[in-house]
């Protein structure tokens, strides 16, 4: 029997299983890409493809995500260069998908984490003091989160703050935004990518499992909403007045390119959640860190319920954490709602995140993400309006995405619609042959951290002009 059903309509999605695939747009883009076959880069992915199921350990890493024919094969990363088995050097744009903003192997996290192990140990399975100081950093850029709990990834903070909305409501709804990631957990896990054949009509979208192994009874509790569109949210929330639990939302969105909210979409968001009595949940897992000091809700000064955060946390070593005021974290506080977790706190992940708020918090270093940001994303855009080529550079601080269109890109239908991902495609391999490294789905975004420098920045956009005649 074959694990994944096939030949199902798309008007006849009876569980995840029907929606197939994870990366409905951009995944198999009818181009060749002329890579040489004859590497040691290939030859090592078709043996991980023996031993590891797909090759990869994580979908975003592999020929489906887009990293076609085989991805190079990572032998050592340092600062902002990458460096493959093959010899090939890469200006990383990349960053392990946002963690690394302060770079590959920086030095300071890398030591304190080090140190702290050969110091300490590992891990106890009962509190220490390094847990209370990381939560005393948090707390001081982003007042929301009083109290806090961590977790290993963004993915289970998501799960966790869900879980904690559904227990303070006594729902079981949410609504979740077309195109927005909040992890592969069961709870959010919908409409992330889905074909256009498959969205619904815009006023009424469907909740689409992300891929196959999802009930679609599951997707009962999520509802499904374009994102930027306040009217179409208010009616939405009107017409299930007493099921929401909370709004879950990216406050930029980033995994659909990078799409900032609309002015004052946020405080609308804000104001509607007070009305209607229920949660505002913010993933910041991308932009807790990046968008600034302290968050997309300190730069577009909105305060969420509940807040969650990863990646930037760690600088690349694995910890994540929610949080939230007293009295929403009270019934988390007094243990009526499960938060476990072998790994929960361990001195790794406490360390690097202790360490890595040190370093973000050293004089000029959200200058310096900015400074390198938009000298690429303007540079980038100059080159394009030089040669042509109507694109939208759609940029929040230190990440930005660049999408081949004459529209803006307002939600994820702008861009399932508008962007020309075969032309991302050939970028994408035009700059990966001349040692600049994007993640090739045209949905994804460039990231910078503060090892980036003036002259990464001039040897991407050479790179860039030179490819521009191969798009
Ligand atoms: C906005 C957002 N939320 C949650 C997650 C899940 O985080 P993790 O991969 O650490 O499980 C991601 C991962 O990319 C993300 O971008």
């Amino acid at each position: 029997m074959p694990a994944v059903a096939s030949g199902a309509k798309s008007d006849d999605l009876q569980s995840g299983n029907d929606a197939k695939r994870f990366f409905n747009l951009g995944y198999n883009t009818p181009m060749s890409i002329s890579l040489d076959p004859n590497t040691r880069s290939f030859e090592l992915f078709k043996r991980a493809q023996e031993v590891v199921a797909g090759g990869v350990t994580s979908i975003v890493r592999g020929p489906s995500a887009g990293w076609l024919p085989y991805p190079p094969m990572i032998q050592r990363g340092d600062g902002s260069h990458l460096y493959d088995v093959d010899e090939n050097e890469y200006i990383d744009y990349v960053l392990g998908h946002g963690p690394l903003i302060l770079g590959h192997r920086p030095r300071n996290v890398t030591q304190a984490v080090a140190e702290a192990i050969l110091e300490y140990g590992n891990m106890f399975a009962l509190p220490y003091e390094m847990e209370q100081q990381v939560a005393e950093k948090i707390r001081d850029r982003m007042p929301s989160m009083e109290l806090v709990k961590f977790n290993n990834s963004g993915s289970e903070a998501t799960h966790c703050a869900v879980r904690l909305a559904r227990a303070l409501t006594g729902r079981n709804k949410i609504i979740k935004f077309e195109g927005q990631y909040h992890g592969w957990t069961d709870a959010t896990e919908y409409s992330y990518q889905p074909a256009i054949k498959d969205l619904g009509p815009r006023t009424a979208p469907r909740t689409i499992p992300a891929a196959a192994g999802t009930p679609m009874e599951f997707a009962q509790f999520v509802i499904t909403q374009p994102w930027n569109d306040a009217d179409l949210l208010r009616k939405t929330l009107h017409d299930h007045r007493g099921e929401i639990a909370a709004i879950i939302t990216e406050p930029v969105m980033a995994n659909s390119g990078v799409i900032p909210p609309a002015p004052g979409y946020l405080k609308f968001l804000r104001e509607l959640t007070r009305e209607h009595d229920i949660l505002l949940i913010f993933d910041e897992v991308i932009t807790g860190l990046r968008a600034a000091r302290g968050g997309a809700q300190e730069l577009y000064d909105v305060r969420p319920d509940i807040t969650v955060l990863a990646k930037a946390l760690g600088a690349g070593f694995g910890v994540a954490a929610y949080g939230g005021s007293r009295a929403v974290m009270e019934p988390v506080a007094r243990d009526e709602i499960l938060h476990a977790g072998t790994y929960n706190g361990n001195v790794v992940a406490m360390s690097a995140a202790s360490a890595t708020l040190d370093e973000l918090d050293k004089p000029g270093t959200y200058e310096h993400l900015e400074r390198v940001s938009a000298k690429l994303a303007t540079g980038a855009q100059e080159i394009f309006a030089r040669a042509g080529i109507p694109v939208q550079v759609q940029r929040v601080a230190s990440f930005f995405q660049i999408y081949f269109s004459s529209k803006p890109i307002r939600e994820y239908r702008d861009a399932a619609q508008y962007a020309d991902l075969v032309k991302f495609r050939k970028m994408q391999v035009a700059l990966r042959k001349r040692g600049v490294l994007i993640y090739p789905n045209g949905l994804g975004r460039w990231f910078l951290s503060t090892a980036h420098t003036n002259s990464d920045i001039e040897a991407t956009l050479n790179a860039l002009e030179d490819a521009v005649p191969e798009l």
